[in-house]
């Protein structure tokens, strides 16, 4: 388990220690570390989430640990009862459930935008009708789609370039609109690519550091789609984590905000490549070119101004301890494939 400074700890504890919140799509990446802080901090939490691109496994061990403080729904968002049922009692809840992924949304606009803006829609309304006090929603920076200065401000106009972008912005509208109509504290938190241990590398929609990864530890060179020179903000899981941790605690007026939640640095693909190269002990494994994506944006970058004087916000850990600790994991999972939580 990634564990957050002993300072965060101490400060966010009284304010969710004893308390009941709802991770929908808590069995994912993402998810599955904020359930693990969650826990850490003293909640109670129910999961509810479908296992259409995750496994029970994490969630499982978690209930053998502490069976009386996590619970699963297995089911849909867009299961109306189910979720009703797993929403009841919470005071808080963290709405990360999503097709998750732009190739995905290509492939399967539909189902993309049935979950994630259908699906955020009757997330937002079961909380109104269960007086839950506050929503985080994990949003996604893919919103900005191209062609602004960096790095990328909240104010700046969205400009979404995939189905997965305008469905997850389509979320952020929703946040914003239960906050005006109904009172409900909520806040978007727009991820710049988080990455770390447990994310998927064994599929063609793998996230790219999961994808270097697996490709290198098998000896392979890592596959880039276009030049590499396109960058990224690349944030590690437990700077998401706490982002998500200070929205919940906050006594700030939340009220539909969309905030970056990005570390405020970006390098190209190919620096990425390189690094990880490195870090596998085989620094001759140069990328292998092939043709650009549709719906990829050229350069991603956070400002992090907002995010700080709203938040609190600032990362917790770099881009190489990040790297390092994530590329160690793999390695580590592929040597002795039994431990599995990270
Ligand atoms: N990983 C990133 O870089 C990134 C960047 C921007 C935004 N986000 C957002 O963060 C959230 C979490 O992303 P992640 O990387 O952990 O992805 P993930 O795919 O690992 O997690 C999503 C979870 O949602 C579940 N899910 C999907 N459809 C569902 C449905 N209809 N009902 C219930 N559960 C459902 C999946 O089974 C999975 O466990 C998503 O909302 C994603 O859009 C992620």
């Amino acid at each position: 388990m990634l564990k957050l400074p002993h300072e965060v700890v101490s400060r966010l504890r009284p304010r969710l220690d004893g308390r009941r919140v709802c991770v929908t799509g808590g069995a994912g990446f993402i998810g599955g570390h904020l359930v693990d802080s969650l826990l850490s901090l003293g909640a109670s939490i129910t999961v509810i989430d479908d296992l259409s691109t995750s496994t029970a496994e994490h969630i499982a061990g978690l209930i053998d640990l502490e069976p009386e403080r996590v619970r699963f729904v297995h089911a849909s968002i867009l299961d109306e009862a189910a979720l009703g049922e797993a929403v009841v009692g919470c005071e808080l809840l963290f709405h990360l459930a999503a097709v998750s992924s732009v190739p995905r949304s290509l492939s399967d606009p539909e189902r993309s935008y049935a979950v994630n803006a259908m699906g955020t829609m009757h997330v937002a309304d079961a909380a109104r009708r269960a007086n839950v006090r506050r929503i985080v929603y994990s949003a996604s920076s893919s919103a900005y789609g191209q062609g602004q200065t960096l790095p990328k401000v909240e104010t700046h106009i969205p400009a979404p370039v995939s189905p997965y972008a305008a469905s997850k912005l389509a979320g952020e509208h929703v946040m914003l609109a239960w906050a005006k109509s109904y009172g409900l504290s909520t806040v978007s938190l727009r991820y710049f690519n988080v990455f770390g241990p447990r994310q998927p590398t064994d599929s063609a929609y793998a996230a790219v550091i999961a994808a270097f990864s697996r490709q290198l530890i098998s000896g392979q060179r890592p596959v880039i789609f276009g030049d590499g020179q396109q960058t990224r903000d690349f944030t590690f899981v437990p700077n998401a984590v706490l982002a998500n941790l200070l929205a919940a605690t906050t006594d700030r007026t939340l009220e539909g905000q969309v905030v970056n939640v990005g570390t405020g640095r970006r390098i190209t693909l190919n620096e990425l490549a390189r690094i990880l190269a490195e870090r596998s002990g085989l620094p001759h494994l140069v990328p292998v070119h092939q043709p650009e994506r549709p719906g990829d944006v050229r350069h991603s970058q956070a400002d992090l101004e907002l995010g700080r004087t709203l938040l609190g916000y600032e990362p917790i850990v770099s881009l190489e301890e990040g790297l390092a600790r994530t590329f160690d994991w793999y390695r580590e999972q592929t040597s002795s494939p039994r431990v599995a939580h990270g």
